[in-house]
């Protein structure tokens, strides 16, 4: 592939990099919009995170997409950062403005939100507590999210409940955090629950949580999206409750970053699932 002196360039910044979807993701959007643009994945070295930030101001890039380790790395190299992302803590997209100022911003908020009223739009913030299981990176977008959504009753569920006392304080959040051996019964009067855990990864057990005191009206949303259907969606769906994947969470991540790189609002459609999985899209 040739790129003329006008292509706008991106990339994702990672160590290591090569598990990184976000190539597929927006390599398929700008061959579907037919944009003068690339989209690079950049191996650097966490030793070298601050002269890669200065880098793509250097280079012209228009910004990169931050994947682990350097959500937090990137931080203090910004000269502007989102006060979501600052809230958070982490930063997943990077913009290099006219002016080569490079901002920081966390579309994992955008993404866990618009997918959510998507895929169920009767779900409403303040129906119910909105149970949130896990304590780790993920669930500090997803707790801000539902917070910045309005969730009047947040319920943190880990096991290792005093990690889930940290994240409330540290996020200066008003939640609940109830102990592992109890997460069965703290359900009850659930509106939603998202597993931000690793169980139900491909390699790993399922989650252990059992379904059964839902309300019907419940919403199950899991973040995992390797397998596309968790043993905890499928749970779910057998019991008729709405559910929301991860795969979903991911694709629409991606999609104000491209929109600010690219000037594109991109679509989220099958067969850009089917590119970023690796699928025959016929
Ligand atoms: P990430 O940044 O992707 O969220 P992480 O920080 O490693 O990853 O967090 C992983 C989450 O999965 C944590 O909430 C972790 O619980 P602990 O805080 O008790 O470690 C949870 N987790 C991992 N293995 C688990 C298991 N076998 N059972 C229950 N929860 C588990």
């Amino acid at each position: 592939m040739s790129h003329s002196g006008r292509t706008r360039t991106a990339g994702v910044i990672g160590w290591p990099v090569e598990h990184s979807l976000s190539p597929r993701l927006h390599g398929h959007w700008l061959d579907r919009y037919g944009i003068d643009g690339a989209f690079v994945p950049f191996a650097v070295h966490p030793s070298r995170v601050g002269a890669a930030v200065a880098g793509l101001a250097g280079l012209g890039l228009v910004g990169a997409s931050v994947t682990v380790p350097h959500k937090q790395a990137v931080i203090p190299f910004l000269d502007a950062i989102d006060p979501a992302a600052a809230r958070i803590g982490a930063v997943n997209m990077l913009r290099v403005t006219a002016e080569g100022s490079v901002h920081g911003r966390n579309t994992d908020i955008d993404g866990f939100l618009v997918h959510l009223r998507q895929s169920a739009p009767q779900w409403r913030a303040d129906h119910g507590a909105q149970v949130v299981i896990g304590a780790g990176g993920a669930a500090r977008a997803v707790l801000v999210g539902l917070a910045t959504a309005g969730a009047t009753q947040l319920r943190l569920v880990n096991r290792t409940a005093e990690r889930a006392r940290f994240l409330a304080a540290d996020l200066d959040l008003a939640a609940e955090v109830v102990d592992w051996t109890d997460r069965h019964d703290a359900l009850g009067d659930a509106g939603l629950v998202v597993n931000t855990t690793t169980q139900g990864m491909v390699g790993q057990p399922p989650l252990d949580l059992d379904l059964g005191g839902l309300p019907s009206d419940a919403v199950v949303y899991d973040i995992v999206y390797t397998p596309e259907e968790t043993p905890l969606l499928g749970a779910a769906r057998a019991r008729g409750l709405a559910t929301v994947d991860g795969i979903g969470m991911l694709l629409h991540q991606a999609r104000p970053q491209f929109h600010g790189w690219f000037g594109v609002d991109p679509v989220v459609d099958e067969a850009l699932k089917r590119a970023v999985l690796g699928e025959p899209s016929g």
